[in-house]
C-alpha cells in the first residue's frame, strides 16, 4: 500500500458505520460482479475500498445456467447465472485464504434453496474472523413450495429467524428482492428475523427478445436487470425502506441499483443508504468505487461537510 493511499484511507469525512461494523468509506462492491476477490485484485485497489461483498455461495458447488447467461440492454444488463458458484467447503478451502489477505472488509453472499441450506453455509462462516459480515441473498425459489424466500414475509422472518440463531459473530446484512409487492413488508419481517442490516435492490426480472429469430436472448428466457435502467425504482425503494421501517428500527441499508457515479452514491444516502454498492458499473471501470470514494471526499470538504454519514436520509421532502 502506497503512502498516498494511506493517507486517504485514514479521511475521517468517508468513515461510516455498518451497525457497529466501521467502513474505510461508504463504497462496497456488489455481489455477483467481482466474483470472489482474487479476480479484481490488479484493477481494483481494495485497500481503499469500504467493502468487498463476494458472488453468492451456496451449500453445494452449481454450474450455473448455459450460456447465453448475460446480454446488454438499453441502460442495463440482464443477467441469468443461476447461482454458478465453488460451493461451501472449496470456498473454504480455496477461497478464504485470499480474502483473510485482503485489506478491506468483507462480506460473503450466501443463496441458498432450503432453509437448512442457509443456516449450514452460514454455521460455517460465521466461525471466519477474517469476514465482516453475511449478506444473505433471499432471490432465490424455496424448493419446498418453488416461493421465493425474499416474497413472502413469513418465509423470510421464519429463514431469518433459523440463520440468526448460527450466526453470533458477523454481522447478519439480508438483501431485498425488489420483485414484491410490498418491500416495506420484506423489510420488517427480515428486522423481525434479526436482520442487522439490509441492503437493497437485487435486480428486477426482465427479458430479452431476439425479433428476427423470435427467441429470447437468455438460455434461461427470463434473468435479472441491472445497471442504470434500474437506478430511479432502486431509489424509490431505498427511500420508501428507509422512511418506513429502516429509520424507526435504528436500522443501516446498503442501498444499490444503477449506481455509477458520485451524484449517484450521494442520492441514494440522501435517500437512507448508510453504504452504496457499485455492481454493473465496475463492467464499465473495476475503479470506480475507488474513484468515486475520492470524489466523495471532495464533495464533503468543499461542501463543508464533516462526516459522509450526514448525508443519510437527508432528502429535503416537500412539507
Ligand atoms: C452479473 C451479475 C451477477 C450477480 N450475481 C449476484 C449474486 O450472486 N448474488 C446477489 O445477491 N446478487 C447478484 N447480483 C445483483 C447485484 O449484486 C446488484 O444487487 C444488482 O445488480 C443491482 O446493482 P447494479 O445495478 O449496480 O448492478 C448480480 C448482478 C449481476 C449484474
Amino acid at each position: 500500500m502506497s503512502a498516498k493511499s494511506a493517507e486517504k484511507e485514514t479521511d475521517p469525512r468517508l468513515t461510516v458505520s455498518l451497525a457497529g461494523v466501521k467502513l474505510r468509506t461508504p463504497l462496497l462492491t456488489a455481489s455477483g460482479t467481482c466474483g470472489y476477490g482474487p479476480e479484481y485484485a490488479d484493477v481494483l485497489d481494495y485497500s481503499r475500498l469500504g467493502g468487498f461483498t463476494t458472488k453468492s455461495v451456496t451449500l453445494h458447488e452449481r454450474p450455473g445456467n448455459e450460456p447465453q447467461r448475460i446480454v446488454e440492454v438499453q441502460a442495463g444488463i440482464l443477467n441469468a447465472i443461476g447461482l454458478a458458484n465453488v460451493g461451501l467447503q472449496r470456498f473454504i478451502a480455496e477461497k478464504i485464504p485470499y480474502i483473510r489477505e485482503m485489506p478491506t472488509r468483507v462480506f460473503v453472499n450466501v443463496a441458498g434453496y432450503k432453509q437448512e441450506d442457509y443456516v449450514a453455509v452460514c454455521e460455517a462462516l460465521d466461525e471466519f474472523d477474517c469476514l465482516a459480515g453475511l449478506e444473505l441473498n433471499v432471490s432465490c425459489p424455496n424448493v419446498s413450495d418453488g416461493l421465493m424466500f425474499g416474497t413472502s414475509p413469513e418465509l423470510l422472518r421464519r429463514l431469518i429467524e433459523a440463520v440468526r440463531k448460527v450466526v453470533r459473530r458477523r454481522l447478519l446484512i439480508v438483501k431485498l428482492s425488489p420483485n414484491v409487492t410490498d418491500i416495506a413488508a420484506m423489510a420488517r419481517a427480515a428486522i423481525d428475523g434479526g436482520a442487522q442490516v439490509l441492503s437493497l435492490i437485487n435486480t428486477y426480472v426482465g427479458m430479452a427478445i431476439n425479433a428476427k429469430t423470435r427467441r429470447p436472448l437468455l438460455a434461461n428466457v427470463i434473468g435479472g436487470l441491472s445497471g442504470p435502467a434500474i437506478k430511479p425504482l432502486a431509489l424509490f425503494n431505498v427511500h420508501r425502506v428507509y422512511r418506513e421501517v429502516a429509520q424507526r428500527n435504528n436500522i443501516p441499508l446498503i442501498g444499490m441499483g444503477g449506481a455509477q457515479s458520485v451524484t449517484d452514491v450521494i442520492e441514494f444516502m440522501l435517500a437512507g443508504a448508510s453504504a452504496v454498492g457499485i455492481g454493473t458499473a465496475l463492467f464499465v471501470d473495476p475503479a470506480l468505487p475507488v474513484k468515486i470514494a475520492d470524489a466523495l471526499g471532495e464533495y464533503l470538504h468543499s461542501n463543508n461537510i464533516a462526516s459522509a454519514s450526514e448525508l443519510v436520509g437527508k432528502l429535503a421532502l416537500p412539507q
